[in-house]
């Protein structure tokens, strides 16, 4: 039988949270997180004035560089985003070689991996203009991937970046912009698109968070610890709910409308079934991120004129789970996935991108975190302990006596 006293004595004491529960990773200046009053800061300013007065480039400089930009700091900033937002025309070649029904998060991951062998000078971080320069080029460049995946997935001609336009402008250009046509950007959609990035930009030690900070941890550089951030955003327990959400949404729509054989269904442990866009590890009251979208939602929807079913079941799914028992007892809420695909949905974009979306907002916080951890004077490469619970010492027995 396991005896975890002889461990100790070999190993020293070893705490065992599994999941990291429990466990600070690190300290941190960036993001103030208070799950049980629905309280979400970058650098000190609360995400609903942030929402309410900035756009997603400023609040991108802000995670990045610790403080809101003054006019000039903006400008340098934006400008820099849009010089380095055209991908290198090797890079294309990669996208022929992918299948075409590829995940976009798959070919994001990839590419973004890919920049290290295109820009292979961020070894150190003494040079600060070189550590600029690397992270205004992923900055400006993961909108210009996503907008390809999407292009390669529909058998459409790559539309190039476009200096003149703003960050989201460009975004949905290069997205929905085909040449036999001209596309007109709405500044709705971009106000509603700018809301989304900002909810998503930071979320202290989340999965892909933690995933980038451990990678960079080695001293990797940062396009592949933004790489490995992006496969551990992709999972469905992570960012990868706000596709299965939109899925589980449209399937409800599909049988009905029955919410409540759903809420059902979640309760039910003899399946695997949970509400997606539900539940949080840290919010146990409100995600602050799901109010504001809801808020978006319903005035974008409401500008528009469209009436869109899957809201209407997405609402009443929620006030159902939120006057059940079960939910209410184990402080389950609707989270920052359970809104957003109606969002996207009414931009345009198509389910598979929706959590290529979120990596596009989640990029600063990483970018920020990858630089913080880099910079602290305290920092050690990321290795956890275990407890082994394998078998005691054996011999070997020759090959042909087993
Ligand atoms: N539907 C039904 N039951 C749920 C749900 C849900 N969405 N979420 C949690 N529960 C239940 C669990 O079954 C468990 O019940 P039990 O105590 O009777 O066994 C209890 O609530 C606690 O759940 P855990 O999985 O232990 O909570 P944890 O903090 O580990 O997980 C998580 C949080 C992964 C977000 C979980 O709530 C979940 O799977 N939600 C659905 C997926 C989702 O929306 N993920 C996006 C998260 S936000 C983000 O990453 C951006």
């Amino acid at each position: 039988a396991f005896d975890i006293s002889s461990l100790r004595k070999e190993t020293g004491l070893v705490t065992l949270d599994e999941g990291f529960v429990n466990t600070g990773s690190t300290t941190s200046d960036i993001t103030f997180l208070d799950g049980e009053q629905g309280i979400l800061r970058y650098r000190g300013y609360p995400i609903e004035d942030l929402a309410a007065k900035c756009d997603f480039v400023e609040v991108a400089y802000l995670l990045i560089y610790g403080e809101l930009p003054t006019n000039a700091q903006i400008e340098d900033f934006r400008n820099s985003l849009r010089r380095h937002s055209l991908l290198h025309e090797d890079l294309r070649i990669f996208y022929d070689g992918f299948p075409r029904d590829a995940h976009p998060m798959a070919i994001l991951s990839s590419v973004v991996g890919a920049l290290s062998t295109f820009y292979q000078d961020l070894v150190s971080l003494t040079d600060p203009q070189v550590v600029d320069t690397t992270i205004h080029r992923l900055l400006a460049k993961l909108p210009t991937i996503a907008a390809y995946s999407h292009k390669k997935s529909v058998g459409q001609p790559f539309v190039y970046p476009d200096n003149s336009l703003s960050y989201c402008e460009n975004f949905l250009q290069m997205m929905f912009s085909v040449p036999s046509e001209p596309y007109e950007i709405d500044p709705d959609f971009v106000e509603a698109l700018n809301l989304l990035l900002i909810v998503h930009a930071d979320h202290e030690q989340n999965c892909s968070t933690s995933t980038v900070r451990m990678v960079g941890s080695s001293d990797a550089n940062l396009f592949a610890s933004i790489s490995a951030g992006i496969c551990a955003l992709w999972g469905p327990l992570h960012g990868g709910a706000n596709e299965a959400c939109v899925a589980m949404l449209e399937r409800i729509v599909r049988d009905g409308g029955d919410v409540k054989k759903y809420v059902d269904m979640a309760k039910d442990k003899s399946n695997n079934f949970r509400l997606m866009g539900f539940g949080h590890r840290v919010y146990k009251n409100f995600d602050p991120r799901a109010r504001i979208i809801k808020a978006s939602c319903e005035k974008l929807l409401a500008k528009r004129g469209i009436d869109d079913p899957m809201f209407d079941v997405a609402k009443q799914l929620a006030d159902t789970a939120l006057s059940d028992e079960y939910f209410i007892e184990r402080k389950l809420y609707p989270n920052v996935d359970f809104y957003s695909g109606v969002i996207y949905r009414a931009i345009g974009i198509p389910v598979e991108m929706f959590t290529v979306m979120f990596a596009i907002g989640r990029l600063p916080g990483w970018i920020a975190h990858w630089l913080e951890m880099r910079r602290s004077p305290g920092k050690k490469i990321c290795r956890p302990r275990q407890i082994y619970t394998g078998p005691q010492e054996r011999a070997v027995v020759p090959i042909e006596q087993r």
